[in-house]
């Protein structure tokens, strides 16, 4: 793989694929969740901008805009539909063509085995809590490494195993929908570290010379807007809560003894934990580090209204007013501080430059060289198409270009910055929140033959690319 700076963009399998039933594919546990009474918003990715037909469409335009690298997701009951492990050769097909097309167009290809779309039939054993999981995940990925090999120079493992783990079990926003169960929380974070070593196991068995591994971490390392010892500590907190037990096993191979002294403290039981786990994370580390960029994790420490977590899902996709902030609080360890100067988006997250630069140099200063990939940056709205169906979203281009302002800087401070992705390639399905929080380059005119559009932000970032390609 060529050592140039990586300029993309990122999607993933349930949020762009479409045809969720079509060519053999299983159900996930989206497709599960989506099609149930739980699904309150009736919203499916069913069809999504149906990337499935559009791919040839959809990765010429990521060309024509000069972007030399894609991330995206396999679908893993695209490959395994049931849980007999028969191998879908039509699931292995479709991704071989989606790579055909990156290879005719010279773009490095980014792919991360699991976006939260677990085969339903995981999903009915237990999900991510199932103790099987991470065998089940192991040969999966055995069977995508075999097949692609190094035509994938970058596999990711788990996309954002904090954040899905946190929606599943705390918020209950994502499938299973259960909502402050910081017991069935630990356990799913801790299956999924043993997934990630697992497949990192797999994949060293094959000795890629041209192939690395990483997973995408989604959340910034915690700050404080105070420097007084109560803050720190509640720093302290929140990264136990949603950085250390990730990034920590994955960098480093190893737990904090703190932070497990801590968890017990919370009256966790941590009985799932396995000896030999541990022994299979200490040697199986990972390559490089996917960086999610969004917003800061502002702490403050613990005050009152008990253990609660709340997200906006901004009025069930409706397009209005509603500003709510999101709250994590953990009972004696933090709660979520907010900010009253800083801008905010419909979604009630922070819209703050600065957190880049601080993400970034903050990672380098605990794990020092490790190469690092921003795996998405983006902005959700509410976008307006003119008659043409052409957004004018420069809200996003100044999101883009203050972000990449202090992750430019970053890396000129040192960081080991490899590349960039913008959340996200064109609009697709926002999880909980729909369609109509879009963050795409290119508008999808879903009544209008999902037509694709780019936005004046795919023409800002083709310019930018070729300001910066060699950098
Ligand atoms: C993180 C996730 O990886 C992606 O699936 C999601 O749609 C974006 N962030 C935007 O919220």
């Amino acid at each position: 793989m060529s050592e140039k700076f990586l300029w993309g963009s990122a999607t993933a399998a349930y949020q762009c694929e479409g045809a969720w039933d079509e060519d053999g594919k299983g159900a996930s546990i989206w497709d599960e969740f989506c099609h149930s009474e739980a699904n309150t918003t009736k919203i499916t990715g069913d069809v999504s901008c149906d990337f499935y037909h559009h791919y040839q469409e959809d990765i010429k335009m990521m060309a024509d805009c000069g972007q030399n690298t894609y991330r995206f997701s396999i679908s893993w009951s695209r490959i395994l539909p049931k849980e007999d492990h028969v191998v879908n050769q039509k699931g292995l097909e479709f991704y071989d063509k989606v790579l055909d097309e990156c290879e005719k167009y010279g773009i490095v290809p980014n792919v991360t085995l699991i976006h939260y779309d677990l085969p339903d039939y995981i999903g009915a054993k237990g999900g991510w809590c199932y103790d099987g999981v991470s065998d089940e995940f192991a040969y999966y990925t055995k069977v995508c490494f075999e097949h692609f090999g190094e035509r994938i120079p970058l596999y990711t493992t788990i996309n954002e195993p904090n954040h899905n783990a946190y929606c599943n079990y705390c918020v209950g926003n994502y499938p299973p929908n259960e909502k402050n169960n910081l017991q069935d929380y630990a356990h799913c974070v801790y299956n999924m570290m043993v997934c990630n070593a697992k497949a990192i196991r797999e994949f060293r068995k094959f000795n890629f010379k041209n192939a690395k591994i990483g997973y995408v971490h989604g959340c910034a390392p915690a700050t404080a807007l105070s420097d007084e010892p109560a803050y720190k500590e509640a720093v302290k907190k929140l990264d136990f809560f949603c950085n250390d037990p990730f990034t920590e096993p994955a960098i480093w191979g190893r737990y904090n003894p703190e932070l497990v002294a801590e968890v017990k403290k919370l009256g966790i039981d941590l009985s799932f934990v396995k000896q030999e786990d541990l022994d299979i994370m200490k040697d199986n580390t990972i390559d490089f580090l996917g960086q999610n960029i969004y917003s800061r994790q502002l702490a403050k420490p613990y005050e009152s209204g008990g253990t609660r977590f709340t997200v906006n899902n901004a009025g069930n996709n409706d397009g209005t007013k509603n500003t709510a902030r999101e709250t994590r609080a953990i009972e004696g360890w933090f709660e979520t501080d907010r900010d009253p100067n800083t801008q905010l988006n419909k979604w009630g997250r922070e819209i703050y430059p600065a957190c880049a630069y601080s993400t970034l140099m903050l990672r380098k200063e605990k794990f020092g060289n490790i190469p690092i990939y921003i795996t998405e940056c983006g902005h959700g709205a509410y976008d307006i198409a003119d008659e043409n169906g052409y957004v004018e979203d420069d809200d996003r281009i100044e999101f883009l270009e203050n972000y990449l302002h202090y992750i430019l800087k970053a890396k000129e401070d040192g960081v080991n910055v490899k590349g960039f992705y913008v959340w996200s390639t064109m609009d697709l399905y926002s999880w909980i929140n729909g369609y109509k929080k879009r963050y795409g380059l290119v508008r999808v005119d879903y009544d209008n033959g999902l037509k694709r559009i780019p936005k004046k932000s795919y023409y800002w970032y083709k310019d930018f690319i070729s300001k910066h390609k060699d950098i």
